[in-house]
């Protein structure tokens, strides 16, 4: 198919999710289904022959996958947010918005960057909830498409919430490993299974967004077709002129 230069944009956050993303959920869960069972037949007396460093892979890997989700996120709204930019003329209209959208880019990023390297509890609480603003104010700039009357099948809320658990397990780290009585573990365990769950729905609804979605050269035509839902003739598009 002809791509222009903003298809091809357009194509950069499903090729990275499904080529990085997607494979290192793969990984992570197994080794985090590994670290469970190895943990509960060491418990009960029983040999497990899994091997002892599987939690600290499933560690090394997850804190990967942290940065790999914010980092999909962050491209999933950040072509829409620029095109909407673009397309409004805003750089010369309202400057001032601008520049705040670039500087939050700065400030979410290096929030992230300190949650990595903090290792004291308020600090982690700090920058954990630093990134996590800015992970939300800046998807709820104008342009990204949310799908704000049905949420419950929105590509955009699933994701921003994965991305949120996913800073949450990195901030947690060290809490799950000194907690004896294991609160932080199980409550890693039920909220990031909830992850998997909104995971699968991101390649879901991913891929359903990218059937939407026609290529740019296709817009002026596609957009012509009828796609309001009260109207008799929802879901028809006027016919093609003959060709000459
Ligand atoms: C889809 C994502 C994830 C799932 C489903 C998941 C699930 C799990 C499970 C089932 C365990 C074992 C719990 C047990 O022993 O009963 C575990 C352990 C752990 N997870 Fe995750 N996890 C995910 C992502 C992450 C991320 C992103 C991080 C951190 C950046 C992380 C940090 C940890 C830590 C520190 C442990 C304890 C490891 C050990 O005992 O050595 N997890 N996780
Ligand atoms: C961890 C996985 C993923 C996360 C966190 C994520 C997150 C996001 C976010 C926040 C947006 C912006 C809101 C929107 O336009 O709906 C977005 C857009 C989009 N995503 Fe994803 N996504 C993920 C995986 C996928 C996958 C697997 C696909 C398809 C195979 C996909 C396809 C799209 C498309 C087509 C858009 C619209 C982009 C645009 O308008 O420029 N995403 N994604």
């Amino acid at each position: 198919m002809d791509l222009n230069p903003d298809d091809i944009v357009l194509l950069l956050h499903p090729a990275i999710a499904v080529t990085i993303v997607f494979p290192l959920i793969g990984m992570v869960l197994r080794m985090a289904w590994q670290t469970r069972q190895r943990r509960l037949e060491v418990k009960a007396q029983n040999k497990s022959k899994i091997p002892p460093g599987v939690g600290q892979e499933h560690v090394q890997l997850g804190r990967w996958l942290t940065g790999a989700v914010v980092g999909v996120y962050f491209l999933g709204i950040t072509h829409p947010i620029f095109a909407n930019i673009q397309e409004k003329d805003l750089l010369s209209k309202e400057p001032f918005k601008v520049t705040f959208i670039v500087l939050l880019y700065v400030a979410t990023i290096a929030s992230l960057v300190f949650l990595y390297r903090a290792q004291d509890k308020v600090w982690r609480g700090v920058f954990a909830t630093l990134t996590g603003i800015g992970v939300v104010v800046l998807g709820f700039q104008d342009g990204v498409y949310r799908l704000d009357n049905a949420w419950f099948a929105s590509h955009f809320y699933y994701g921003l919430v994965a991305a949120l658990l996913m800073v949450f397990s990195l901030a947690i780290v060290r809490d799950i490993y000194q907690d004896r009585a294991n609160r932080w573990r199980t409550t890693h365990v039920v909220l990031n299974c909830f992850a998997l769950l909104l995971f699968l729905g991101q390649g879901i609804t991913g891929t359903r967004d990218l059937l939407e979605i026609p290529p740019s050269w296709q817009k002026s035509t596609i957009y012509q077709c009828n796609f309001d839902k009260t109207s008799p003739s929802y879901k028809t598009c006027p016919p093609l002129a003959p060709p000459k």
